[in-house]
């Protein structure tokens, strides 16, 4: 359970268009928002195609995201502009049709510029502003125990610091964010030995001393359950399942506060996924690790997860606790993902129905819009007025 109430990662409305034709785009994430507190596990499920991993990597930056923000530890790590551009274009046209005047045109132009000017500066410079904190905090930390420290041990708070300050210019906020992906074949250079490929990312975060990086290569084995000798192997020689605990000590070595973790089981045999799963538990309660961990079912994320977030069609449409999303599932798309998984009872199973899910019978979206609500503390639902008095009166 998350022990405090820090958040640690803010997604605030969230889009990521792709362009498929000259004015036509895939809406794969549209107005998505979600907070991942410190310490938790939090679920991301929706059916293939959905947006779950165009979600986790617009997170950790492999795209320029269309609007939206991401924030990590308080910092804007990736913000969209479509939204600023939007408002320029539509005072513009506003202006033209005689709604607004040339000075509150002019005003809303000079708003979204600053917006835009703002979202550019704020993406560059999130690794530059992470590195100035935690050179700061070297600082604090190192320059007052050096001055009163003498002799041999001067010199090795010295070399400790000048080592530490090293890491922290070369250091990015980003690599504290690490993806676990669903193919553990696809994702391990073949070429590699399992050793390089655990040791990549320390290297190019600045670490030099080879024994460093061996020692750190062995404990990350026989932290996910492998053993030392398995380093100076390549990817093929393993097993699904291995392969995914490599994947999970090359994002572990980086010392990630948060872990997105795609899909990491789907691909494994139903024996192999429990292991991977009691394997990332044990490290999240090892590392106070904070995890998001992305599925295209409910029951695999079920007992993992502190919360879960319902993803449909790039839409978030349902986000709650656990308990309470299995206790009270509102949205109809919920309540088809809930009837889908299957419990080991009898009569439970004879009874069961696979609710389909239709959103064209479900909702009458034509005059009353749907927009993300909440029907009660932490729990939210994509529901129009008529619904959340609906929702509201059952929820009773
Ligand atoms: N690079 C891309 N270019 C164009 N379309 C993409 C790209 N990546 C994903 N999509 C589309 O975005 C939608 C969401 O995909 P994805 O995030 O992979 O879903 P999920 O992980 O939930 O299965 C899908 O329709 C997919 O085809
Ligand atoms: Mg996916």
């Amino acid at each position: 359970m998350s022990s405090n109430d820090e958040v640690l990662l803010r997604v605030e409305h969230l889009c990521q268009y792709f362009k498929i034709g000259p004015n036509a785009y895939t809406k794969a994430v549209d107005d998505v928002s979600f907070d991942i507190k410190r310490g938790e596990v939090f679920g991301l499920v929706g059916e293939s195609g959905c947006g779950k991993t165009t979600t986790g990597r617009s997170i950790i930056k492999l795209y320029d995201i269309t609007s939206g923000s991401v924030y990590f530890k308080g910092i804007r790590i990736a913000a969209g502009k479509k939204s600023y551009k939007e408002a320029i274009a539509k005072a513009k046209a506003d202006l033209k049709e005689g709604k607004i005047d040339k000075a509150e045109c002019d005003r809303i132009i000079a708003e979204n510029r600053a917006a835009i000017k703002t979202a550019d500066h704020d993406q560059k410079n999130c690794d530059r502003e992470y590195s100035r904190q935690q050179i700061e905090k070297a600082k604090s930390e190192y320059l007052p125990k050096i001055a009163a420290a003498q002799g041999e041990n001067k010199a090795k708070l010295e070399a400790e610091y000048k080592d530490v300050m090293r890491k922290a210019r070369k250091t990015k906020l980003v690599t504290q964010i690490q993806m676990i992906f669903q193919d553990p074949i696809a994702s391990l250079d073949p070429r590699m030995t399992v050793r390089e490929i655990i040791a990549e990312g320390l290297i190019i975060q600045g670490e030099r001393n080879k024994k460093v990086i061996d020692d750190k290569v062995y404990e990350m084995l026989e932290l996910v359950g492998l053993v030392r000798e398995h380093a100076s192997r390549y990817p093929h020689e393993f097993s699904g399942g291995q392969r995914q605990r490599i994947g999970v000590a090359r994002s572990i070595i980086m010392n990630p506060e948060l872990i997105i973790a795609d899909e990491p089981v789907s691909a494994l045999d139903v024996s192999v996924q429990a292991q991977v799963i009691n394997l990332l538990n044990d490290l999240r309660d090892k590392f106070g690790l904070t995890i998001m961990f992305i599925a295209h079912d409910l029951s695999v994320v079920k007992y993992f997860s502190d919360r879960i977030g319902v993803m449909y069609y790039g839409k978030m449409v349902e986000l709650a606790d656990s308990d309470e999303l299995f206790l009270n599932p509102m949205h109809p798309y919920t309540k088809s993902l809930l009837s889908a998984i299957p419990l080991p009872d009898p009569k439970y199973e004879k009874a069961r129905r696979r609710i389909t899910y239709n959103p064209l019978a479900a909702h009458d979206y034509s005059v009353d819009k749907p927009s993300f609500r909440e029907l009660k503390p932490g729990h939210f639902v994509m529901c129009n007025d008529a619904e959340y008095e609906r929702y509201m009166k059952e929820l009773k």
